[in-house]
């Protein structure tokens, strides 16, 4: 999708070649706001976008994005995630606040910054009548830092690493939306880069290629490449992501690893038996809430730490004489610590 008023940017999907920009290496980051931040690839500070006509996208935004972490940016339709990476990326301008990016301050570094990046936002700007390699050669010899003697063997093995060599010859008009979403990605993986921008790059993808995906942004994390990547997708976030933030109407509900945020789900209580009243009747005696009862199970919410309240209502089935045939705690996902965090379900509309 084109971005209307883009500055200084070829396109709305590419590796972000920037005419004025020279070559710059990671050791310029001199303009990080405090030292402890010395280490985060992003940061932003009540980073805040007004469109004009009113609406507030993003609303006093303070992200932490640590470097060699693959970074989910979580959140229903609308939410703001593309408005922020809009930002982050110098293409528009925020109302307040502010951010950086690879240690230096955005949009006013973009001549420095964005070489350093690789990014894909909200489809791929592509020429229908070129090629896919040609689409890549040309991205590729928008990059001032591109050697044009490499050119042919960046492209074929960028091709190569997004699944695309058997359809590099097709004109790009000729594309599925999922081709068109990994030839985007092929451009945004010309270079190695200290930082890829992803947003939602397994949209228009079947299962397949999402698991291809996966794999491509945890083999590009190996290599020692911070990953942003946004997406709607719980389970997506949970699989390849090492840290999270998770968006609501503009405004971040929680940050922090994966790992820590799936915890603050509390897990469900399951309990197998047949005596399936009496056992529900101990249940909501001991802290445990929205009970279901099943054929043979009973569950419901705990509302205190598991290691904490587990041996008591263990003890109290037991003693109230319930056959307990299995006994355990379902782990907490994401969907369970967001719709904690919300009170909703996470496909609302922002
Ligand atoms: N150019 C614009 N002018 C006015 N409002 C806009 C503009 N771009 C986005 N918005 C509004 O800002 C809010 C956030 O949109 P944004 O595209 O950032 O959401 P998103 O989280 O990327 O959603 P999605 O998951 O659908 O991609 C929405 O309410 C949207 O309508
Ligand atoms: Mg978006």
């Amino acid at each position: 999708m084109a971005v209307p008023g883009a500055p200084a940017v070829s396109s709305a999907s590419s590796a972000f070649s920037v005419s004025s920009s020279t070559s710059t290496t990671s050791s310029a980051s001199t303009a990080s706001p405090a030292s402890s931040g010395a280490d985060d690839v992003i940061r932003t500070s009540g980073l805040t976008k007004r469109f004009r006509g009113g609406q507030l996208a993003v609303d006093g935004l303070d992200l932490t994005v640590p470097r060699g972490s693959v970074f989910g940016f979580l959140g229903p339709n609308g939410s703001g995630k593309t408005t922020t990476i809009r930002m982050l990326m110098g293409l528009i301008a925020p109302t307040a606040g502010v951010a950086t990016v690879l240690g230096e301050p955005m949009p006013q570094s973009v001549g420095t910054v964005l070489p350093r990046v690789g990014a894909l936002i909200e489809g791929p700007a592509l020429y229908g009548f070129l090629s896919g390699r040609d689409n890549l050669a040309r991205f590729d010899a928008a990059d001032p830092t591109a050697d044009p003697r490499t050119r042919r063997q960046r492209v074929t093995e960028a091709l190569e690493r997004v699944g695309l060599t058997a359809a590099a010859g097709k004109k790009a008009r000729a594309y599925s939306l999922g081709m068109k979403q990994r030839l985007g990605l092929a451009s945004a993986l010309l270079q190695p880069r200290e930082l890829l921008v992803l947003d939602e790059p397994t949209n228009g993808l079947d299962p397949q290629g999402m698991r291809e995906i996966r794999a491509l942004v945890r083999e590009v994390a190996a290599e020692g490449t911070t990953v942003f990547l946004s997406s709607h997708l719980l389970d997506e976030i949970e699989q390849v992501c090492t840290h999270a933030a998770v968006m609501s109407r503009g405004r971040l509900l929680v940050q922090g690893t994966v790992a820590e945020l799936a915890a603050r789900a509390q897990g469900r209580l399951v309990v197998r038996t047949p005596d399936v009243a009496q056992a529900a009747e101990v249940l909501a005696a001991h802290h445990v809430a929205g009970l279901q009862k099943g054929e043979g199970r009973v569950d419901g919410g705990l509302d205190a730490p598991a290691d904490d309240v587990l041996p008591g209502i263990c003890a109290a089935l037991v003693a109230a004489g319930v056959r307990v045939h299995g006994f355990g705690v379902e782990r907490g996902t994401l969907e369970d610590a967001f719709v904690a965090l919300t009170g909703e379900g996470f496909d609302v509309a922002g």
